[in-house]
């Protein structure tokens, strides 16, 4: 075994350091992943990359970076009870205590505990290096059918995705708005695709990325992000507006124009994080019925659930990665997903990096 590895830090001026720091030994409870992909998030690039702005939850600690990641087990520390070597693992990206109420539902990112919360990429060192420590508890197996980089689709952003989506529910009756087309708005398609809905209008302000969602097929219509958007969705929806919206951008006119183009009875869900949003209650909300819902990561058992609709689907969240590059490279990939032109952005190793 060799004894020290290549891991990536985000210093936080928009600069990724690569270092030489030893291979972690698993304890007890822990294994040890050979890291196969490690995709990056938009919170990553909003809360660490560019300055370190994150707080609680979201505060980095000079770990080693990545809480998107999925690879394969090569060592196990005493007592564990699951996993073996050689397994394929998905690692759900925040360790909780397990004790608290929240972990007992399986909703680690909820954990309660100051002293044993900790997230992988964040608090604690994670995916963005040649291997890496992980507790049993926080794994997910990762069906044969499923690559790893399917994988890393579904620690952060697909796994998210899927959480927001059960709590509005996605049928065939509906027309779905989806604001913001960054990896989470891509995988936000991708789902209600294969959850039936009926009509995915896609909101964006990067050409490159409204380019993307119609090359995937995850929207049938995009709109460039304006003023008109609300009368844009109604005029596309027989003048009633959409049954579903999900915002995934994070900025308040989006925001808005989800909450102001979902029709009477209409359900809209929050994913992308930060910011504000202005909107008048009565009209808005009140009068029309409305339900709004807030909805952070997801569960481990919702994440398990994910993993095998998607074999059942044959759905690989991998195609939404437009870029791979090797964790040598890592600070090319991060300045990429920063300029938003371009869909997933993945570092990988060995059989990944195609
Ligand atoms: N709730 C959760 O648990 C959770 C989990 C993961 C990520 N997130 C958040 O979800 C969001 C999306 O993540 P991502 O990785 O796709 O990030 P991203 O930054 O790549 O995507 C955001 C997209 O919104 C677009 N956008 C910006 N202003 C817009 C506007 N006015 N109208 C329409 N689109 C606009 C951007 O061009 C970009 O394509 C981020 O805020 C991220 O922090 C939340
Ligand atoms: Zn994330
Ligand atoms: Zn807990």
């Amino acid at each position: 075994m060799i004894e020290t590895m290549t891991a990536a830090f985000l210093p936080g001026d928009s600069t990724v350091e690569l270092r030489t720091v030893p291979v972690p030994a698993p304890g007890h409870g822990e294994v040890l992943l050979r890291m196969k992909a490690s995709t990056i998030c938009g919170s990553d690039i909003r809360c660490i990359y560019h300055e370190h702005l994150g707080k609680g939850p979201e505060g980095y600690q000079g770990v080693i970076a990545g809480h998107e990641p999925c690879g394969q087990i090569v060592a196990r520390g005493e007592g564990c009870r699951r996993f073996k070597t050689g397994d394929r693992v998905i690692v759900y990206h925040i360790s909780g205590c397990g004790v608290c109420n929240d972990c007992r539902r399986g909703y680690m990112i909820s954990c309660t505990s100051e002293k044993f919360r900790r997230a992988y990429g964040w608090q604690r060192d994670g995916g963005m290096a040649e291997y890496m420590v992980a507790e049993e508890k926080d794994l997910i197996a990762l069906p044969d059918e499923l690559s790893f980089a399917d994988g890393a689709q579904v620690a952060c952003g697909f796994g998210t995705v899927y959480e927001g989506l059960t709590k509005i529910g996605i049928d065939g009756n509906h027309a779905v708005l989806i604001t913001g087309l960054g990896p989470v708005g891509l995988a936000t398609g991708a789902l209600c695709r294969k959850l039936g809905a009926n009509k995915i209008i896609g909101i964006d302000v990067v050409p490159e990325r409204m380019k993307i969602a119609l090359d995937l097929g995850v929207c049938d219509a995009v709109l460039a992000s304006g003023p008109d958007n609300v009368a844009q969705v109604r005029e596309m929806t027989g003048g009633f507006g959409v049954e579903r919206a999900v915002d995934c951008s994070a900025h308040h006119a989006a925001r808005a124009t989800a909450i102001r183009a979902t029709r009477k009875w209409g359900k809209i869900v929050f994913i992308g994080e930060g910011g504000t949003v202005e909107m008048n209650p009565s009209p808005d909300m009140i009068h029309d019925q409305k339900t709004l819902y807030g909805s952070w990561v997801t569960s481990t058992w919702l994440m398990e659930e994910l993993v095998e609709r998607l074999v059942r689907w044959s759905l690989h969240p991998a195609d939404i990665i437009t870029h791979r590059f090797p964790l040598e490279r890592a600070g090319e990939a991060y300045a990429l997903m920063a300029s938003g032109k371009c869909g997933k952005v993945a570092v990988c190793a060995d059989e990944e990096l195609v």
